[in-house]
């Protein structure tokens, strides 16, 4: 028979892995708390109109990474490749949002997006996000990122790079755009990629982020947003910095960074580690004024980020895996039952373990038991069925062994 092979791009996470994803989970879930965040889960699937009114037609996550296909009535759904948009859509499902209430979420799950695989990037990835609706004030964009800080310190990374810039607002950001097409206009567009030709026309400031090395090189001289900020936009951000300053968060300034995503107005930051490979951003965000209203809810402001947990992944170290109390090991094939049954009433007096399901030898037993990490070996033959006995042998330390009553023994727990 063949094999039905995996999809590119799409990992098992088995348990050694898996216990990073967990951990992570739990220090964020620790450290959000204290901040005043709650869990919101949200659909993998949605309407496909839902990335494209708010990530945008001309970013690569749209035009080139979704995994879009029609459903059985020919809707066309899209699996998500970030949660934002779709913790927006639930916000405003919600119809919570009041005047002048702040709400706080957080998320986390698999994202999809068709990229290139490689290290740190993974078709189906998993992110931690996070979203503040209702606070317009630079308070807030500092707060989260004093609280990706804590929680990136808490899982025990401390070597990261924070960036951050403004992308300003709708109200200074077409003078700059402006500033961008003169300065494409004056070189020569035959050398910028096709979608950056169009992009000019459409979205000049995508082209600040396109991948194709010419048009890398040729964008390295252009206008940067921080010399074209309203003064709203340059006291926000100056309030920002003001505050990580205060908390003694380091930090650089990349007039640069336009992040991937349309959605972004004023604050916007990626935090950076150079040793996991050319996938160096482990977690981005900003806020996004207008996008609540944009999807049809309320007039709304809103700023999160998200990490990408296969890249913080990369940084941690393998993890301890709690080691079980005992390994039952059964070695007559008669003594199997009673074997079950004793684990079960361990395990009802909250130990851990594992039992094995059918006799076997002494040797292969003992193996079994020293791979499993167990504490304690129980062994289960036929005299302990019998006597109704069971013999403890200590694996952790002189691997003394002694004949016990099964009942004074589960007392004794
Ligand atoms: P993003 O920068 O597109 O932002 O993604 C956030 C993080 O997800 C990245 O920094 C990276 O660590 C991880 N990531 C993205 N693509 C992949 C991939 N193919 N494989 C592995 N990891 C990946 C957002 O998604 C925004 N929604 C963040 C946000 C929340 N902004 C405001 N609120």
């Amino acid at each position: 028979m063949t094999k039905v092979q995996k999809i590119k791009g799409f990992a098992d996470l088995f348990p050694d892995e898996a216990a990073k994803y967990t951990f992570m989970e739990s220090c964020a879930r620790e450290v959000f708390s204290r901040y005043g965040f709650g869990e919101l889960r949200t659909p993998i699937l949605e309407k496909t109109e839902l990335f494209q009114k708010s990530i945008g037609e001309d970013t690569d996550v749209v035009g080139k990474e979704m995994f879009t296909f029609p459903d059985r009535k020919n809707r066309s759904l899209t699996m998500r490749p970030e949660a934002t948009a779709g913790v927006v859509r639930a916000f405003i499902d919600s119809k919570i949002h009041q005047p002048g209430n702040i709400s706080k979420f957080f998320t986390f799950g698999p994202m999809f997006r068709y990229e290139r695989p490689q290290k740190g990037r993974q078709r189906q990835f998993h992110q931690i996000d996070a979203e503040i609706f209702g606070a317009d004030e630079p308070q807030a964009d500092a707060e989260l990122i004093l609280m990706l800080k804590a929680f990136l310190n808490a899982i025990g990374l401390t070597k990261l790079t924070i960036e951050i810039n403004s992308l300003g607002c709708h109200d200074c950001r077409p003078a700059y755009k402006q500033a961008l097409v003169d300065y494409y206009e004056s070189k020569d567009k035959a050398n910028f990629c096709e979608d950056c030709r169009r992009r000019m026309e459409t979205n000049p400031l995508r082209v600040l982020d396109c991948k194709v090395p010419t048009c890398k090189a040729l964008v390295e001289d252009a206008p940067v947003i921080t010399d074209h900020l309203c003064g709203e936009c340059e006291t926000h951000f100056a309030d920002v910095r003001a505050i990580l300053d205060g908390a003694g968060v380091d930090y650089v300034l990349n007039p640069r960074m336009v992040r991937g995503l349309d959605y972004y107005v004023r604050t916007c930051f990626e935090v950076t580690s150079f040793d996991i490979g050319s996938q160096t951003a482990v977690a981005g965000g900003g806020r996004y004024d207008g996008l609540v209203r944009n999807l049809g809810g309320p007039d709304c402001p809103g700023t999160g980020f998200a990490c990408g947990m296969e890249r913080l992944a990369l940084l941690l170290d393998d993890m301890a895996l709690e080691a079980p109390d005992f390994y039952l090991a059964v070695v007559d094939k008669e003594a199997a039952n009673e074997a079950m049954l004793f684990a079960q009433a361990l395990r009802d007096k909250g130990l851990t373990g594992e039992v094995s399901f059918s006799g076997g030898s002494m040797k292969s037993r003992m193996r079994a038991a020293n791979k499993s990490g167990a504490k304690t070996c129980l062994i289960m033959g036929g005299s302990e069925l019998a006597d109704q006995t069971v013999t403890v042998k200590d694996m952790a330390g002189n691997q003394d062994q002694e004949t016990l009553d099964r009942k004074l023994y589960l007392a004794s727990l």
